[in-house]
This record gives structure tokens, sequence and C-alpha cells, in this order.
């Protein structure tokens, strides 16, 4: 049963100098940090409570969303509001240590994406993982036994050995990729990869990313003065048979395209690896978030296809956790002892104990048991992602079979959705925050002009379309739980 919102002391103040959500959220939060309202109560539904304190439900669900954002209270599907187990502030009991999880969101801006004003309460922005959701005692006894022996050694900078071997487990297992452990590097993540892949190039090299794509990857290429060309993305992810000439490598993500979410169909992948073979280039395929995916039948990774030609990425951000800073790539072995030799000569490895606390949760089964979770947890988030937009005019929705975002092709400029969005409370990034900026485009087009066209186009028609313009990108993530907010 909710408390009957009378028994609380809570007040409205309309003369007062906080806003009204404002005063609701400090008062509730107050009451919780005080005990008042313990672990698991259910709170009043934000109709009842408006109606009692005289304001509308709006000012409610807001500060109802403040709350949620805060980590104080959560929402049970269908059944309403509740003050979350451990909530912030609440003393720990005695002799009980504080879980040591990183905190809640990744909220970097690495990626481009604009820090929130401070007035967004529902951040569906893509990237950001729900973190909540590991075993705080899964993840202490991976530390712990990460943590029990100190040593001053360097790690190998292939990674640890036994790391390495129950990776092509978990591999094999998980993606269908099938490799021995000469053939894994453990790295710092995708953008370690990609930094050690970058480090075999001579500078100005032609290295292709999807476009839109990965802002790091070009990031990454464009720091070691590579030269970036921009690769041409349909509905059915990487164009393959308009790939510019003279690549040496080309990055891709074919489980799920970031941002558009497709996932290469077999024909392409087989004309992907072919053209690799032709052409002497390589494929780094960036495998961020394969694990996650629904409704549709599994595609192995396209390593598996040629693993001569194909370098394949995996990390642990989205599967675990974007502050372990832990990823893996395999390829071939003589491959993989060249860009561990750059790592070591670079000083750019994984550390020892991260790697420590990844081996054990490997080992130990935890990882996987937490990926089959939030496997299932994303899907209940995707669903009332795609239940929301169902039959809505906002628009169609796109790449949600796979991974922990989708796409929304709407009708009016992106912008203006986005905006619409932030003024009800609700963060969405637009596609165009994941294109290279306007000075980079300039850079580029003063250069060398075609890179913005597509050659088997008519001449005069840009590779980035102006329709391109009006996608909102959002995560099936953290906050999607808001949704089903009473
Ligand atoms: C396309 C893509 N690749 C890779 C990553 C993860 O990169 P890293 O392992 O460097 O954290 C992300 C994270 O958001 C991503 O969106």
């Amino acid at each position: 049963m909710a408390r009957r919102a009378l028994e609380l002391p809570l007040a409205a103040d309309r003369d007062g100098a906080e806003p009204l959500t404002a005063q609701i959220a400090g008062q509730l939060r107050d009451a919780m940090a005080d005990g008042r309202l313990a672990t698991g109560e259910r709170l009043p539904s934000t109709r009842t409570l408006a109606g009692l304190l005289g304001v509308s439900r709006t000012v409610v669900t807001a500060a109802y969303a403040q709350l949620f954002a805060e980590g104080w209270v959560e929402g049970r599907h269908g059944s309403g509001t509740f003050v979350a187990e451990g909530a912030p502030g609440r003393p720990a009991e005695p002799g009980e240590p504080e879980p040591v999880l990183p905190p809640r969101a990744a909220r970097g801006t690495r990626d481009g994406l604009p820090e929130l004003d401070g007035t967004s309460m529902i951040d569906l922005r893509p990237g950001i993982v729900w973190t909540e959701g590991i075993d705080r005692a899964a993840w202490r006894r991976a530390w712990r036994s990460a943590g029990t022996g100190v040593t001053g050694d360097l790690p190998d900078p292939r990674g640890r050995a036994d790391l390495r071997a129950a990776l092509t487990g978990y591999l094999r297992r998980s993606r269908g990729v099938h490799c021995s452990a000469d053939q894994i590097v453990v790295t710092r993540g995708v953008a370690g990869s990609l930094g050690l892949l970058a480090s075999l190039l001579r500078p100005g090299d032609q290295v292709g990313v999807e476009e839109p794509g990965y802002p790091a990857a070009r990031a990454v290429f464009a720091a070691h003065g590579l030269r970036v060309v921009p690769c041409p993305v349909d509905s059915g992810g990487l164009r393959v048979d308009a790939l510019p000439e003279g690549l040496r490598l080309v990055y891709a993500t074919p489980a799920h395209q970031y941002p558009l979410g497709a996932r290469l169909s077999v024909p392409r992948r087989r004309a992907l690896t072919a053209w690799a073979r032709d052409s002497g280039a390589l494929i780094a395929e960036d495998d961020y978030d394969g694990e996650f995916r629904y409704d549709v039948a599994p595609l192995p990774a396209l390593f598996g296809m040629d693993p001569e030609v194909v370098v394949y990425l995996g990390t642990t951000t989205k599967i675990l956790t974007p502050a372990l800073r832990v990823g893996w790539l395999a390829t071939s072995p003589g491959l993989a002892a060249r860009l561990a030799a750059a790592g070591s000569m670079l000083g750019d490895w994984a550390s020892g104990p991260a790697q420590g606390a990844l081996l054990s949760m490997i080992a130990t089964g935890a990882l996987e048991r937490h990926i089959r979770r939030m496997r299932h947890d994303y899907a209940r988030r995707r669903a009332a992602m795609t239940a929301a937009f169902r039959g809505g005019d906002a628009g169609r929705l796109l790449g949600d079979e796979a991974g922990m975002h989708m796409i929304l092709e709407t009708r009016q400029p992106a912008a203006e959705v986005a905006a619409a969005a932030a003024e009800r409370g609700v963060a969405v990034a637009t596609l165009d925050q994941k294109r290279p900026g306007p000075g980079l485009r300039r850079r580029r087009a003063r250069r060398r002009g075609p890179w913005l066209r597509d050659p088997r186009r008519a001449p005069d028609q840009p590779l980035i379309s102006p329709r391109q313009g009006s996608f909102v990108v959002a995560g099936a993530n953290a906050h999607t739980r808001m949704w089903s907010l009473a």
C-alpha cells in the first residue's frame, strides 16, 4: 500500500523561493534520508500527490523524475514508484562496506554529445550504460581477487595469458569468434585497439570510417595523423559498393551500425571481406554492443568469415562499465604480436588489476550472468521505447533489433524534436551531433572536395543527405525506465 500522502509532511508553497518541483523533491529526499520513507515503500501516485498538494501532475512527475535520476526512487513496471534499495545518503548498515561500483552513468563527452544543462531529468542520450544492474557482490569478489597480490611487474603487453585464454572461451560462446589466445591482445577498449592499429600506419594513410559513424574512431585516427575518409552508410549499413579507393583500413560496426543501427547483411559481409582481400586493406570490426540483440537470430561476428583481413574489436564498455577501460582485439597471430609490440613501445596497455577483475568475472561466470540479465533488462526498456512510439506521429523507429540505442527518423527537423523533448525534461541526441564538426568538414572539403560526395551519385549530390538531419538518437538505457513511471 502506498503511504497516504497526507501522512507525509509535504507542502507546496507557490510563493516560495524554490520552484515547486524542487520543493517537493527536496522534502521527499529528506524523508527518505532520515528514514520516514523506508526502502521499498511505495510513493503516492503522481495524480494523488498532485491532487493533495494542489499542484499540477507535471510538477510531481518532474519531482519524481529528479529523484529517479539521483537514484532515490525506482519505478516498477505498472505498479508505481518506490524508495530505491540503498538510496544515496542512507547510512550503510554497520559492517557493510560501500559498494565499489563506479558512478551510475558514463556522462563523458568523448563522443561529442553536449553536457546536460541540468534541467533534463530523463537522459535518453546514447552510450549510457545501466551500471546499477551489476551484481555488487560479484563485482566486489572480482576486485578482491584482483587485489590479492601486489606486483611491480608490468603486465604482458599482449594481456594476461590467463585472461586471453578466458577470452577465447567467452568470445566463442557469446559471439561465435573462434581464435586462440595468441590471436588476442588485451587493450584499453575499442579506442585503445584503434590507437594500436593506427600506430602501425603511416601519417597521411587513408582510413575509412562509416559516415555517419563513431566520432571517437575518427578522433583516434586523426590524432595519429591519418586521413579520415567518410564511407557512406544506408539503411543496410556500410555501403560496400561505394567504398572509396586507396584505403589502408576501414572501420565498421557490422552488428549494429553506429549510430543508424543497421545489421550488415550476409551478402554485404561477403562483399566487404572480398573487397579487403582485393584491395589489401584491413577491416576493423567494432563489435561494441554485439552481445545485445532482440527478436532476431544472432549473426556471428564478421571476423569468422576471414580472420586474415578482419581485426575484431570488443570492449567491456557496454557489457559492464565504460569505467573499466579494458577491451580486446582478435586478429592473426602475426598482427597480434605486432600490435602488442606497438602497445609495449607506447606504454599503452590495460591496467593489470583491471585485467584481473575481468578475468575473475569471466571465470566465475559472473560476466555472462550479468549480460544475460542486462539483455533481458534492455529488452524491457526497448519495449517501453517502441511502445511509446508505436503508431505515434513522431516518426519511424530504426535500429531497434540490437544494441542499446535506437533512432527515430522524425518528420520535423531533429533539432526541433530534441528541443521539444528537452522542454519536457527528456534529453536525446540528434544525428548532427555525431558528425564531424563544420570545421573538419570545411577543412576536408577544401583539401578533397569529393570526400563529401558519393562518387556513384550525381556529382552535385552530397553524400550526407539533408534527410539525415532529421534523426534523433535515443538510448534504451538507464533512464528508459522513466517511461513506465506512474
Ligand atoms: C560505436 C562504439 N564503439 C565503441 C564504444 C566503446 O569504446 P571503448 O571501448 O573505447 O570505451 C562505444 C561506446 O559508446 C561506441 O558507441
